[in-house]
């Protein structure tokens, strides 16, 4: 084997799934499954923004993910904060995987893609296109529809609907 094979087949493709995940839809958790087809690790990693008001706690965030996951060998739940290019230089992770829905999230991501790669050009965002039936689904309408009593049953998985009750009796 040569040596640049041998460097091939040692190289281990490690990605991270950043997002605010408040909370998890079906749309991100078809998203992790795909992308973890696809790296050797993935890392799901919740944003930890003090300065945007969530309904859930990242530690909340992370164990839903956690339960949805679970069984999938090469997943692994974080979280982080600062800039996540720098948390990408620590995790080692060469990929970042960023859905896109519709064509209205293409212009923010790409200016998000962009301006990573200006930072830290080591590493490459891919883009994976949500499945149809989750293309309109987000975590702001979920929380809106539940607000006002709708079922976001659907949407999300079967243990964030019950988080969701939990908070509103809460
Ligand atoms: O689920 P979201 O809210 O669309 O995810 C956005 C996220 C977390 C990917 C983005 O806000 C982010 O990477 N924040 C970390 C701060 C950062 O690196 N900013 C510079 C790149 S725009």
């Amino acid at each position: 084997m040569s040596a640049h094979a041998k460097n091939l087949s040692a190289r281990s493709v490690v990605a991270i799934y950043p997002g605010s995940f408040d909370p998890l839809t079906n749309g991100h958790l078809d998203l992790i499954f795909r992308a973890a087809k696809l790296a050797d690790r993935l890392i799901v990693a919740v944003l930890n923004n003090s300065q945007k008001q969530a309904l859930f706690t990242v530690a909340e965030r992370m164990e839903m993910i956690r339960l949805s996951v679970e069984g999938t060998e090469n997943v692994e739940v974080d979280s982080f904060d600062g800039l996540l290019v720098d948390y990408a230089a620590r995790r080692q992770a060469a990929v970042v995987v960023r859905g896109i829905r519709a064509i209205s999230d293409y212009e923010i991501e790409l200016q998000m893609a962009l301006i990573n790669r200006r930072l830290r050009p080591e590493t490459e965002t891919i883009f994976l296109m949500a499945r149809e039936e989750f293309s309109y689904v987000s975590s702001r309408m979920i929380k809106e529809i539940f607000s006002l009593g709708g079922d976001v049953g659907s949407f999300v998985p079967p243990l964030v609907s019950e988080r969701l009750r939990e908070k509103l009796q809460s």
